[in-house]
């Protein structure tokens, strides 16, 4: 099949955020100022009422007071209106008794899936795929994952990802492969020669070598 023109815009890691204003299940918000001081996780699902995003919407909101822990407002978006997401919300609460209790955006018109390039339309035309913006409390954004329609995310690598990044800054250092809260962090390698041999000589590090090493954080 041919490209289908893009229109949406591909926001890309280490872009601020762009801003909007939308219609949500929580009322109408400024996307600026809601959050203050806050991490953001918004993630996009292809529709209400169906199975595979019922079941990761359940996640949010089953999970939700770990991200609360981390300092973290969730968002959710579909293109569907604001009845709609009335409805599955009512409907999921009735059936299972999982509340969604974070704004879910209705994008009727499609702006903000096309601001965060949500909408790929060689995956599909009408629906956004299941995008994670992860928004930091300065608004910049520091890691994407687009997910196809018909495979749901994973929340423990939500939530692994998230406490990572925050880690990463307060600490001012990197994440291995696999890291998860209590295990060792990577120290930035030497950037010369100087810090390089105070690296080969500094034995309260983890070392390979001098370029990779590790240490324990408190917390
Ligand atoms: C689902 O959430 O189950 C779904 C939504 C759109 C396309 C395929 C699956």
């Amino acid at each position: 099949m041919d490209n289908i023109e893009v229109k949406s815009f591909m926001p890309r890691i280490g872009d601020q955020a762009p801003d909007f204003e939308a219609v949500t299940t929580k009322g109408k918000i400024k996307f600026s100022e809601f959050a203050k001081d806050k991490w953001v996780v918004m993630f996009s699902h292809p529709a209400d009422f169906t199975p595979v995003c019922t079941t990761e919407m359940s996640g949010f909101a089953n999970r939700k007071s770990e991200f609360d822990a981390l300092n973290t407002e969730l968002i959710g978006l579909s293109i569907d209106s604001i009845h709609a997401h009335l409805g599955w919300v009512n409907n999921v609460k009735e059936n299972t008794g999982v509340y969604f209790d974070f704004p879910i955006i209705a994008d009727l018109d499609m702006k903000v899936s096309k601001l965060y390039g949500m909408l790929q339309p060689n995956e599909s035309e009408t629906a956004a795929v299941r995008a994670v913006f992860f928004i930091d409390p300065s608004k910049k954004i520091r890691l994407i994952m687009y997910y196809p329609l018909n495979v749901g995310r994973n929340m423990d690598e939500i939530l692994r990802a998230l406490e990572a990044l925050q880690t990463s800054d307060k600490y001012k250092v990197a994440m291995p492969l696999d890291w998860k809260k209590g295990d060792k962090v990577i120290v930035p390698p030497p950037k010369t020669l100087e810090e390089m041999e105070a690296r080969l000589k500094d034995d309260t590090l983890e070392k390979v070598d001098w370029y990779l090493a590790k240490k324990e954080i408190a917390g």
